[in-house]
């Protein structure tokens, strides 16, 4: 999930600078156990970096933590929400179709500042 182009700390940093996006994040006693960066872009929301710590992955938290991301940014008037997959990271696919999202035959492009 993190790549070295990317720095996580700087990214959460900028997600809870402006006023449409955030970073949400789970806790169990007191102790984060996960977090997602969601994001409205005026057309789309988007969910980055999410993730669950490995102790406590497969007991539906990822799902209530997608499910609170989805609530988040229905509140904010997004239609949809979407996210990116690495393709090295393909196995995750099914996590996300179990919550309802379809693999989109899109290409993403991108370009760096
Ligand atoms: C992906 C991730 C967030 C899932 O969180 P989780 O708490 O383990 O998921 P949940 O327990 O809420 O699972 C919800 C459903 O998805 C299924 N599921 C979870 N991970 C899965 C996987 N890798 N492959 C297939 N199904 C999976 C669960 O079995 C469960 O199914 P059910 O509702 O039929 O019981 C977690 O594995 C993680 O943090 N992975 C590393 C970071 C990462 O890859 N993030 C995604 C970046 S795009």
């Amino acid at each position: 999930m993190i790549r070295p182009q990317n720095d996580p700390v700087e990214d959460f940093d900028l997600a809870l600078s402006t006023s449409t996006s955030t970073v949400l994040i789970l806790e169990t006693d007191q102790k984060i156990i996960g977090a997602v960066v969601v994001g409205f872009d005026g057309h789309r929301g988007w969910f980055y970096y999410l993730g669950i710590k490995p102790d406590h992955q497969n007991s539906g938290n990822g799902r209530s933590l997608v499910t609170a991301a989805e609530e988040w940014l229905r509140h904010q008037g997004a239609p949809k929400a979407m996210l990116m997959v690495r393709r090295t990271n393909s196995a995750v696919i099914e996590f996300y179709e179990k919550l309802g999202y379809k693999v989109e035959d899109t290409l993403v492009l991108g370009k760096r500042f």
